[in-house]
């Protein structure tokens, strides 16, 4: 595997430098599940694609539109319970490493970078995120913000991510880490798959060393529709988006004019269903998939699942799974919470 380091400095001694990147992403594995999680996600009774896709240049800017939305609370609610008590969540832990999964612009983190600096503590940050530019932008601008930090990013997947920082440990005498995942981004996964996340995880943690996990929280069916089908129709152009990135990558002929976004709660499943609707009986071809697939009228392809949760149960979840939980912090609607656990002793 290649690894590339790149400095913002000219000190000698290598370990001193401030910024260092490190490429893990194994392009040819990755092309291959892309290609045949489309090829059976659209071969199955229930269509569906992987929220992945939603994330092109252009899906990538329509969801820091979506941030922003006065219906989408997510984002803002995060911050402000990060703003509110990313000290006392800092002077907990005492972590001197931060790894970030999913780190994307860093904005939130900010918030637990200004804590570290006015608690005077020294900070490792590893943002983790699949996209090499976004991830040296990012890292560059917040040492011009942040000078005391040191940053080693790694461009990978999660799994390929926290397989490496477990296995370092064993040869390193490492510091207290601290492992967040932000955003809800744990909604996406299915149970089976958030099983798999957290096995993940937990390899790439020592004993006393922490998790912290931001969720959306269960809320009045009303409040979610409205976050997931906003008024100016951004949410529809990110979802409908993600067939025009499927045309484009294996040469299909998906004609966005021949599908509707559709967004509705699932009480029963605590989760929002993200939808492309078919209008009509219609054959979309992938040409470089080599693959037809057809659609009856009103037939659908599920693009997303965002689970949202219950803060006790998660705790008890995690509970089982050796992450103790010691604090939650939430908003004083409870529409978000942050779950902070300790990996057992
Ligand atoms: C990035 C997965 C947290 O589920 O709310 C926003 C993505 N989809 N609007 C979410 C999303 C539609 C978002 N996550």
């Amino acid at each position: 595997m290649p690894a590339y380091s790149s400095s913002v400095n000219n000190r000698k001694n290598a370990s001193e430098e401030k910024l260092k990147i490190e490429y893990l992403l194994d392009r040819e594995a990755i092309a291959k599940d892309d290609i045949q999680d489309v090829i059976e996600g659209l071969q199955q009774p229930q269509k569906s694609l992987p929220p992945r896709y939603f994330y092109d240049a252009k899906g990538s800017q329509l969801f820091e539109a979506i941030c922003q939305l006065p219906e989408y609370y997510p984002t803002r609610t995060e911050a402000g319970i990060l703003q509110q008590y990313a000290k006392k969540i800092v002077d907990r832990t005492q972590a001197r490493e931060l790894v970030e999964l999913g780190s994307g612009s860093s904005t939130k983190t900010r918030y637990l970078f200004d804590a570290y600096q006015s608690l005077n503590l020294p900070l490792t940050y590893v943002p983790v995120d699949v996209s090499g530019s976004m991830l040296s932008a990012t890292a560059e601008d917040l040492l011009k913000d942040y000078p005391q930090l040191t940053i080693r990013g790694k461009v990978a997947t999660y799994a390929r991510a926290l397989k490496q920082l477990g296995e370092n440990d064993s040869v390193n005498n490492s510091k207290r880490r601290t492992i967040a995942f932000l955003g809800s981004s744990i909604g996406n996964f299915s149970v089976s798959e958030c099983d798999c996340f957290i096995a993940e995880v937990s390899s790439a943690l020592n004993p006393g060393d922490y998790f912290l996990l931001g969720m959306d929280l269960q809320k009045p069916t009303a409040v979610l529709e409205a976050a997931y089908n906003d008024e100016r129709g951004i949410t529809a152009a990110f979802n409908l988006n993600m067939l025009q990135h499927l045309n484009h990558r294996f040469k299909g002929n998906f004609c966005l004019d021949n599908f509707r976004h559709r967004a509705i709660y699932n009480r029963a499943k605590h989760q929002i269903e993200m939808y492309l609707v078919s209008q009509k009986a219609q054959t979309v071809e992938l040409k470089s998939l080599n693959l037809k697939v057809e659609f009856k009228p009103q037939e659908t392809i599920l693009t997303e699942i965002s689970r949202k949760f219950n803060l006790a149960e998660m705790a008890k979840y995690l509970g089982k799974r050796q992450l103790k939980a010691i604090q939650t912090y939430t908003d004083e609607r409870k529409w978000f919470g942050l779950l902070l656990c300790q990996f057992a002793t």
